[in-house]
């Protein structure tokens, strides 16, 4: 099973930080695979990293991901226990991975993910808002990648740059990388802009990319981080919960099934067409 799923959108505010804790908790309650799971920080700013360990106003962690990447510890050495959630666990991040934007460290992070994937259910990896090093290099490590984007038809023509990087780290250093889905949030109840919008990203990635649930906004959403706490464990019946739910079981696992499916039919047919030349 390939179950490393990046969250990323250059543009900030998103709801990439939000989708990806809540899917990785939602993901242990709901998912068949094993429940634990793994959230990576590559995000310098830290808001996963701050929610899952609940150091809102404190210290940034002393061991982070940081030092994962530059080799001064092990990946094993850098996880930590979250009080967000007992099945997760956290690979957090530190202001200073702002300085590995500028290095070039290629896979490291892939290696990182390699050698921890095993203890793992699912490995969600939150990214920062660019389209720089650290997001590249979530997407050469991830199997998938999840676009969360506002409701908004001004975020829809910027997320071509993103299609385009999808397909340039497809094409040169992750094949097996494939689109999740593009998750529309926050949107707002006044603003019917939603038909639109979804047309609009249909052009773009395919309207079968496009995620059918909405995530509007939902005050309950927004406070659980302040508590350290999932929407589920923050308000289970609240509307942000429900549907964060209903989307992983309705949408996010099904729509994942089925692309892990393709994905073992084409490595099977690509096989086959390798022995049939040998
Ligand atoms: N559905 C929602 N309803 C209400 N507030 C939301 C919702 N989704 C995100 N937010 C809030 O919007 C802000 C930006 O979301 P965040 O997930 O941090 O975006 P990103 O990680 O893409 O920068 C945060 O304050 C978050 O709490
Ligand atoms: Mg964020």
């Amino acid at each position: 099973m390939s179950n490393i799923i990046a969250v990323v959108n250059h543009k900030g505010g998103t709801g990439k930080t939000t989708t990806a804790i809540n899917l990785a908790a939602g993901l242990t309650r709901y998912s068949d695979v094993t429940s634990s799971c793994l959230v990576i920080d590559m995000d310098p700013h830290g808001s996963a990293t701050s929610t899952l360990l609940g150091k809102l106003d404190g210290e940034p962690p002393a061991r982070s991901i940081f030092d994962v990447l530059r080799r001064a510890i092990t990946p094993q050495d850098g996880v930590a226990s979250t009080i967000y959630d007992e099945n997760i666990d956290i690979l957090p991040a530190n202001p200073s991975l702002e300085s590995m934007a500028k290095t070039q460290i290629n896979d490291r992070l892939s290696k990182v993910v390699g050698s921890l994937a095993t203890s793992y259910g699912w490995i969600i990896i939150d990214t920062p808002p660019n389209l720089g090093v650290l997001t590249q290099n979530a997407l050469v490590a991830a199997d998938y990648a999840l676009i969360p984007t506002q409701c908004s038809g001004l975020a829809v023509p910027t997320l071509r740059q993103m299609k385009e990087l999808i397909e340039k780290i497809q094409e040169r250093q992750n094949v097996w990388l494939r689109l999740l889905g593009v998750l529309i949030t926050q949107k707002d109840g006044r603003t019917p802009l939603q038909k639109p919008v979804r047309r609009e990203l249909g052009q773009v990635f395919g309207a079968a990319d496009v995620f059918k649930t909405i995530i509007t906004n939902n005050i309950k959403i927004e406070e659980a981080p302040a508590n350290s706490q999932s929407i589920y464990a923050y308000d289970s019946g609240c509307l942000g919960a429900s549907l964060y739910r209903d989307w992983i079981k309705k949408e996010f696992l099904k729509k994942h099934q089925k692309l892990e499916k393709k994905k073992v039919e084409t490595k099977e047919a690509a096989e086959l067409a390798k022995e049939k030349e040998g």
